[in-house]
């Protein structure tokens, strides 16, 4: 869309955003798309060389494989010969052999932690590497970390300066329910730092605390009823989680530890968990935009937090995609509802579908009532960022939109020192414009808000702001209400356009704290 050359991939039509550290796609051969590499995966040809078998790998045979026609990766103790999917991987040969013949877990993780690598890769499994025998775990250590204290070897990677001071846990109960308290010893502890799931006799608590995850994952002694409550006391950070029994009897114990449990551990450490949501409605927005409401399970507490993204999974001819979408509100202009109803069951997505795209025809195919895979948030977006602000500027790309609704709402809500938000909004055509007549009522009715849109392809009626982003249209748009006044600039779209808008902010003399880019 925005002066991309056109063999490029992501095609010029792409919503890809840009990485941190301006990393990109890079330009694949025909013939090597996702679904080329899952048609190929399932052909049944030999990916290993080893003709199906599976075999423990030496750290010194891994090292051998390390040429691009010969080449082995270790993710997560498994290896995988990646030699034919070389030319299929959208971060292009160059990156990939970046981990050949070692150990790429860290530099996977560090660019996309999400990528399900084990569905893409299951063809191409050679074996596990092969490691000394672990010395088994003291079953007495397990039992007792019920009593909620954390036992030092569950800190992982905890500078005692920097990480947050170890949380703990407790529970009680009276006879009809049981109230676990998990102690933060943090502050800035919301409703939104806790994210609970709990399926059959398997309850799941894993609290936020800075970059870090704090985990209470317990098997049940007894049946609990599908709803429960939860209660943030933010000046304590201290959380209460009330399951209601379903008979009324007295409990010996809480449960069992199941994995990982009362384990503190950085946040980009852990894996994504996904719990399934059910498709209620889906509403088309633009000719190709479509809102999608889904449904949390009961069992479930999670609130996106604003600025933040999810996951979204779907079986594509027996392989596991993974994509991310920011979730929005139903609308802009109803009510700001999410920290006054805590228990909010449903995500809204406003989704481009891409006719000759992976993820999305696919989940335009969903049936009301199907169930879609959604993982915990992500995101690096900080919510304190806009205290004190008082002009926001929101420059946003096609669906780059979705992270400017909710940080949009909340600003004009929750932030006093606001005066002004403009939103400059890029597209190629006025029907590609998202929510426009509720962005222009916004305006209408809140003179702090203002929204500018700017077409790359417009009609000959066209009146407004044409073309692609550029020094003079920023400086004309971004101008503050007063010359020392602090600012926030959001930027989001396709890797080109958040890359380029970067360079021009800088180059008007925006400092780097001022600008957020939105990244996967
Ligand atoms: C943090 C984050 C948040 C996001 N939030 C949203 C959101 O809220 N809403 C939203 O709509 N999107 C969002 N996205 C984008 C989303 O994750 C997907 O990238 C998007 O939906 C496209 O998925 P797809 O699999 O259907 O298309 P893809 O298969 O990725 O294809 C996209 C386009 O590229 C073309 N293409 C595919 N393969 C090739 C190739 N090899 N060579 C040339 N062209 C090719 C396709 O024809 C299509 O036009 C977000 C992305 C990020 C990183
Ligand atoms: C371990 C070394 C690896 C490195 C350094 C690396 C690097 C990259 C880079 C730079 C990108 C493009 C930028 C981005 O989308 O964020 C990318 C994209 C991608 N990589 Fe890798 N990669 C590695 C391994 C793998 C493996 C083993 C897989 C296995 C399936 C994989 C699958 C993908 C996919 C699917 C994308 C596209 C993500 C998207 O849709 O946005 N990568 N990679």
């Amino acid at each position: 869309m925005l002066n991309v050359p056109s063999q490029s991939f992501p095609a010029p039509s792409s919503q890809q955003r840009v990485a941190s550290g301006g990393r990109s796609k890079v330009p694949l051969k025909q013939g090597r798309s996702l679904m080329d590499w899952i048609r190929l995966s399932k052909s049944g040809k030999d990916l290993t060389g080893l003709k199906g078998r599976l075999i423990d790998v030496t750290e010194e045979e891994l090292k051998k494989h390390n040429k691009k026609e010969d080449c082995w990766i270790c993710i997560r103790g498994f290896v995988y010969n990646v030699s034919s999917y070389m030319e299929f991987h959208p971060g292009g040969e160059d990156e990939l052999m970046r981990a050949a013949g070692s150990d790429g877990t860290d530099l996977f993780d560090q660019v996309h932690r999400w990528v399900n690598y084990e569905s893409m890769l299951k063809e191409c499994l050679v074996g596990r590497m092969a490691v000394k025998p672990a010395i088994p775990k003291d079953y007495h250590e397990e039992k007792r970390v019920l009593n909620g204290l954390l036992p030092k070897s569950q800190m992982t990677d905890i500078s005692t300066k920097e990480g947050p001071s170890s949380p703990s846990y407790d529970w009680f109960q009276t006879d009809s329910l049981v109230t676990i308290v998990i102690y933060t010893k943090q502050k800035d502890i919301h409703l939104d730092s806790i994210i609970i799931d709990h399926q059959n006799d398997s309850f799941r608590a894993e609290t936020i605390i800075k970059d870090y995850s704090y985990l209470i994952h317990i098997g049940l002694s007894h049946e609990v009823q599908e709803d429960f409550s939860v209660r943030v006391v933010e000046n304590v950070g201290k959380i209460e989680i009330v399951l209601k029994k379903t008979e009324n009897i007295s409990w010996k114990c809480l449960g069992h530890p199941l994995e990982k449990h009362n384990s503190l551990i950085p946040k980009k450490d852990t894996g994504l968990y996904y719990r399934k949501c059910q498709l209620i409605s889906k509403e088309d927005i633009t000719h190709d935009t479509k809102l999608f409401c889904l449904m949390l399970p009961p069992s479930t507490h999670l609130q996106v937090p604003i600025g933040q993204h999810v996951y979204l999974k779907l079986t594509i001819t027996g392989t596991e995609i993974v994509k991310p979408y920011t979730p929005v509100f139903d609308s802009l202009l109803s009510e700001f509802k999410e920290p006054v109803l805590p228990n909010n069951k449903y995500i809204y997505f406003l989704i481009k579908i891409y006719p000759a795209g992976l993820f999305t025809p696919e989940l335009d195919h969903l049936q009301i009532g199907d169930f879609v895979p959604v993982s915990n948030p992500e995101g690096n977006f900080k919510i304190s960022k806009l205290q004190e602000v008082e002009d926001l500027f929101l420059l946003a790309a096609g669906t780059g939109f979705t992270p400017m609704v909710k940080i949009l709402k909340y600003a004009l809500i929750n932030v006093p020192s606001l005066r002004k938000v403009k939103l400059m909004f890029f597209n190629k055509t006025e029907d590609d414009i998202i929510w426009r007549s509720q962005l222009e009522k916004l305006a209408f009715e809140d003179e702090r808000f203002d929204v500018e849109y700017v077409l790359s392809a417009p009609t000959s009626e066209w009146k407004g702001k044409q073309g692609h982003i550029s020094p003079a249209l920023l400086s004309e748009f971004l101008n503050r209400s007063s010359e020392k006044s602090k600012v926030l600039l959001c930027i989001c779209g396709p890797t080109p356009f958040t890359e380029q808008g970067i360079k021009l902010l800088h180059d008007l003399n925006f400092s780097k704290d001022e600008i957020h880019s939105f990244t996967a």
